[in-house]
């Protein structure tokens, strides 16, 4: 939800190329509008655009422009259209406050009111542009700029990450945040950098400062320091945060859309995965053990991972995991959240506000509740909000719809289970290697499904362009990858789909088929085949087009299916509980496609932006 990119700097530069192609790296958080702001010689200088990012290059030429102080904005609008004038930075009355904010202000409109009585003059609609109003109001009563941006956000509840520059102070820079991520980096005595996330300041330092909730930091060229809001007076000390990923980790590198390097790079995912410490892995095993109740919270893709992994889990557990969607999370428990419970929230980016506030409110219900928390993202807030995390490494994910990051969440949860499997001794040493050597094969085998198929399932989209509907159908374990692969095709390639257990579709969803609807059956050789096979046959009768994925050496299914996409795993129980893995690449991949076949951006879906921070 936006992207906020500021640098500072010692020397006179091409800011307008950086500040551009900071927010470029951002532009997964949103693509709605975008806007910078220059400061060169004491002047601010403001220019916006609706639409993508690339106008504001094309209208100002943004990229000739110099100065030493530059903050920049993408935007996924929440109060307000995307219209140039809702487009950050939003400034105070006299122009020399330009401010860019990711989230949103709760009581802005009680202070808006408040400001507009006192003469305070609006232009636009959004949340955001009462902070430099408040911010000038509080400098008019004397405050310096770090004491008039304190009390502004003491005013305010919400979320925020800002960062804000005034033009009587253009050696400086203030950033905060609250509940929305900023992360820092320093060329030390020369450059200062800000941004929402690690890919934007990749390019200049691979050492960076997390900002925590109720913290502020000045920046100024090459230095930073912190303060806690509520006790503005005492600088903090911090440490920064090693990155361990590459610049190239970050970038295209040949592929023309980030979707589909990030799926080519779903075995390399899964092999630094793989790695994660085994300590890690043990805890979070005997958390499960020794658990009362246990529960798994997400959202979107991260909550169909923990539907792949619950299963998983639970098959050697033997104890009932509940998977509750985090937005749904405390409806559900509310009075009803059990002592010593263990929740184990999975998330990409680790900032999914939902989620977040799930675990803040089951760890606030004083039941000696353990958080187990799954993500990409190091110094993310869940990581912060919780007893342990795993980091999975599947690298930065630019594309907005999660590929790569799903497999590595799966993996990590596959791990847990096996570990759990090991400790319990109920599954005999043999089978215990069985599964953890199908588990080491799931690169090579998504490697192979590739390089064999990709051609195929290009074929395949082409085919079925003309259809605006489908259902991604399966049973047991697979029906995270129906819902996953679903979402998918939902999310790039604009098409309707229902992702739903293959025997509840019988009780209405079936009522919509006709000659020709597309239905995707998930189709590993588990226990629930035999079964699906029927329900295939239900959905072919009434003249559904079959589309199956299957293994390779299957034959009941691929008899009765129009088109097969096939994986090549062997048919034996310890692939297929890791199907999940090695079957959603398919759904991926023709997601992709249809995305083209379309016309639309896959990395780009209308309306999404990769990181939801508002409720
Ligand atoms: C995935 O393709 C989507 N972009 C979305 O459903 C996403 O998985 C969801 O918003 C959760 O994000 P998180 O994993 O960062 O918490």
């Amino acid at each position: 939800m936006c992207g906020i990119f500021g640098l500072i700097s010692k020397e006179n530069l091409e800011i307008g190329e950086i500040a551009l192609e900071g927010i470029k790296r951002l532009e997964y958080r949103g693509y709605d509008s975008c806007g910078i702001c220059f400061q060169n010689g004491g002047k601010l200088t403001i220019r916006k655009v609706s639409g993508k990012i690339n106008n504001i290059q094309e209208k100002f030429n943004i990229k000739s422009l110099s100065g030493h102080l530059a903050i920049a904005h993408t935007r996924w609008a929440t109060h307000g259209a995307p219209t140039e004038y809702n487009s950050h930075p939003h400034t105070d009355c006299t122009g020399e406050i330009a401010l860019v904010h990711n989230g949103i202000i709760e009581n802005f409109m009680e202070l808006k009111k408040e400001l507009q009585e006192k003469g305070h003059q609006f232009q636009s609609e959004t949340d955001t542009e009462i902070l430099p109003h408040l911010i000038e109001d509080f400098l008019k009563n004397g405050a310096s700029f770090k004491e008039a941006v304190i009390k502004t956000l003491k005013r305010c509840t919400g979320a925020y990450g800002i960062a804000v520059c005034y033009a009587k102070k253009p050696d400086m820079m203030i950033v905060a945040r609250k509940e929305s991520p900023i992360v820092i980096g320093i060329e030390e005595g020369k450059k200062s950098y800000c941004a929402s996330d690690i890919p934007a300041i990749l390019p200049y330092t691979r050492s960076c400062y997390i900002l925590e909730d109720d913290e502020l930091a000045i920046l100024q060229p090459g230095e930073a320091k912190f303060y806690n809001i509520e006790n503005g007076m005492n600088e903090i000390l911090k440490e920064p945060e090693y990155i361990k990923w590459s610049v190239d980790d970050a970038q295209k590198n040949g592929y023309e859309h980030f979707m589909l390097k990030e799926i080519f790079e779903e075995p390399r995912a899964i092999r630094n995965t793989l790695n994660i410490k085994k300590e890690d892995i043990e805890l979070f095993a005997q958390h499960l053990l020794s658990a009362d109740h246990i529960y798994i919270t997400a959202a979107g893709t991260s909550y169909y991972a923990s539907l792949a992994g619950k299963y998983m889990i639970t098959n050697f557990l033997g104890k009932y995991i509940q998977s509750i969607e985090c937005s749904e999370f405390q409806n559900n428990l509310q009075g009803a959240l059990e002592e010593n419970s263990v929740i184990i929230a999975v998330s990409q980016s680790g900032e999914t506000a939902d989620t977040i506030e799930a675990i803040r409110w089951a760890k606030n219900a004083q039941k000696n509740i353990k958080i187990l928390a799954i993500t990409n993202i190091v110094g993310s807030s869940l990581t912060r909000y919780s007893d342990h995390f795993i980091i999975t490494r599947a690298g930065p994910e630019i594309g907005v719809a999660s590929t790569k990051t799903y497999i590595a969440q799966v993996i990590t949860l596959a791990l847990v289970a096996l570990e759990i499997a090991k400790i319990k001794q109920e599954v005999s040493p043999e089978d215990l290697e069985n599964y953890y050597s199908a588990l080491r094969s799931t690169p090579t085998i998504i490697e192979q499904f590739l390089e064999k198929n990709t051609a195929y399932v290009k074929h395949i989209v082409t085919n079925l362009e003309k259809n605006i509907n489908y259902f991604f159908l399966a049973r047991g374990i697979s029906i995270a990858t129906a819902k996953e692969g679903g979402l998918k095709l939902k999310e790039v390639a604009c098409r309707f789909i229902e992702g739903y257990s293959a025997a509840h579709a019988k009780h209405g969803p079936i009522s919509l088929v006709r000659e020709g609807f597309p239905i995707i059956f998930i189709a590993p050789p588990d226990e629930t085949y035999e079964r699906l096979v029927g329900n295939v046959m239900e959905f072919k009768a009434r003249g559904g087009f079959i589309i199956s994925v299957v293994v390779e050496s299957d034959k009941k299914i691929t008899e009765l299916s129009d088109v097969t996409i096939r994986i090549p795993q062997p048919p034996t129980q310890f692939y297929n509980l890791l199907s999940p893995i090695t079957f959603i690449p398919a759904l991926q991949l023709l997601s992709y496609y249809a995305a083209l076949e379309h016309d639309l951006d896959p990395d780009k879906p209308l309306n999404l932006a990769k990181t939801v921070t508002v409720h």
